[in-house]
């Protein structure tokens, strides 16, 4: 094990540490070794055949990501990054993990001359009217991305702001612009193609939720400084773990089968993730994307009905210990709990000795806030367990761009690997898709006339307002 792997302890999912009702019997584990290896067997199979390509995006050339990124640093004060979903979480998650709070605020950007980020995932004119009032448009790159090219929420802020440029400026100069999409179609590369904007990839078979590692996650990475070899190079790393189809030395096939042996024989059907760290608060509502999208299907590969999936949750420690965790302790048994631990922080804060008198104040003096978050991550999870609640805990030896790739990778190879167990297709979205149609159809959009007259079909009776 070398030194920055993040490991995942799953003592307290077991019956021996948490008891026969709610633990799991590792002979248990070993009953499902004929699905793990098929499952094995069909992801390498599809992985060789390239019809999942996200497997190989640790080993991608980065030399045109990088070489747009130092002309982004170079030439603009402002990075604004339009996209939603898949298109989005990923760098925030990126950017907060990997950048001090507060990054924008320190001089021009992170003080070493580089652009401050901005992200708009949303469509609420409140949150886009304020952006343009702080925006110095004139020094703004506009980052539009958009796997599909015609995501209405994109476009539309994508619109907005072209038109605020050209206002301030007088016209859109081409280098203003970068579009990520796919590289052979969508309504984004045709305008890209058309207005002389550059364009990145994002490959064919990768899917939004997939797609981190290409550069819808890697460009707003380099612009600000982050070593996007390393990240990727962890994320290489895990690649090895979860190749090895011996699901006791493969964290993602381990992870993925207890939590389906939860959800299917325990009814646990919600998988809390609880940081106890702010700086991963935005991977686990990546992660909550992920698992929510992937897994959350109507229909199984067999054509059946089934209305399967767990529903994610974020939790963040300590906060959250005084707002969900009475629930998880003393509520329904339908949760497991993977707790992210972060063993060293970058900074440490020393808690003042003050109050000498007063034994109920004085016993933090001297210790520090790193020990208490620590200290608090561990009670919680032996709590937990006392009372017959299963958790699990991935370490993370400290936040760097090697554990961000690592941890990318193995909830993406998690994903993958559940979807077999619950024989579905994690990497379609069919009820993303109809949201989309309807909205569409609402927008007027020519060819969705129907769409709309769904929607507007549905009455409402007043008597349930009030
Ligand atoms: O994972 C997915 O495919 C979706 O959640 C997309 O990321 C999201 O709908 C945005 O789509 P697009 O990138 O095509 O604009």
């Amino acid at each position: 094990m070398e030194q920055n792997e993040i490991r995942l302890d799953f003592n307290f999912m077991m019956k021996e540490q948490i008891g026969e009702d709610s633990g799991i019997d590792p002979g248990d584990i070993d009953f499902h070794s004929d699905a793990v290896k098929a499952i094995h067997e069909e992801l390498t199979s599809k992985r060789k055949s390239g019809e999942l390509p996200f497997f190989d995006l640790p080993y991608q050339d980065t030399s045109r990501i990088k070489s747009i990124a130092k002309d982004i640093s170079n030439s603009f004060d402002n990075f604004l990054l339009i996209g939603i979903g898949g298109s989005a979480l990923g760098p925030l998650s990126i950017h907060n993990a990997l950048h001090p709070p507060f990054y924008n605020q320190l001089p021009a950007g992170n003080g070493k001359g580089r652009p401050r980020l901005y992200f708009l995932d949303n469509v609420d004119p409140d949150e886009t009217t304020a952006l343009l009032e702080v925006l110095d448009l004139k020094k703004t790159v506009i980052v539009v991305i958009t796997k599909s090219g015609g995501t209405a929420e994109t476009i539309a802020s994508f619109l907005v702001l072209k038109e605020a440029i050209k206002k301030a400026t007088g016209k859109i100069d081409p280098s203003q612009v970068i579009a990520i999409t796919d590289p052979d179609k969508g309504d984004l590369l045709k305008i890209a193609k058309q207005n002389g904007y550059r364009t990145l990839e994002i490959p064919s078979g990768v899917g939004g939720r997939f797609s981190v590692l290409t550069p819808v996650g890697l460009l707003s990475a380099a612009v600000s400084g982050i070593n996007i070899d390393e990240m990727l190079a962890g994320a290489g790393l895990m690649d090895k773990r979860c190749s090895n189809q011996d699901i006791w030395q493969n964290p993602a096939y381990m992870k993925g089968t207890l939590e389906y042996m939860f959800h299917t024989r325990q009814g646990r059907n919600i998988s809390v993730m609880m940081a106890y760290s702010e700086a991963l608060g935005s991977i686990i509502e990546w992660f909550v994307q992920l698992w929510a999208e992937s897994l959350g299907k109507k229909y199984g590969i067999d054509g059946r009905t089934i209305f399967t999936g767990q529903t994610p949750v974020k939790a963040i420690g300590a906060t959250d210990q005084h707002s969900q965790l009475q629930l998880y302790m003393e509520g329904p048994h339908d949760k497991t709990i993977t707790f992210l631990r972060v063993n060293k922080f970058n900074t440490t804060v020393t808690i003042p000795e003050d109050f000498t008198d007063m034994e109920e104040i004085s016993y933090l003096g001297g210790h520090t806030l790193n020990e208490l978050i620590l200290a608090e991550q561990k009670a919680t999870e032996v709590v937990l367990a006392r009372t017959g609640r299963p958790s699990c805990r991935i370490d993370i030896p400290a936040i760097t761009p090697s554990v961000i790739g690592q941890l990318f990778y193995l909830f993406e190879v998690q994903t993958a690997f559940a979807g077999g167990l619950y024989k579905i297709n994690p990497f379609d979205q069919p009820g993303v898709e109809e949201g989309k149609k309807l909205t569409f159809g609402m927008m007027g959009r020519k060819g969705f006339e129907e769409k709309r007259r769904e929607v507007e079909g549905i009455g409402k009776d007043s008597r349930f307002v009030i």
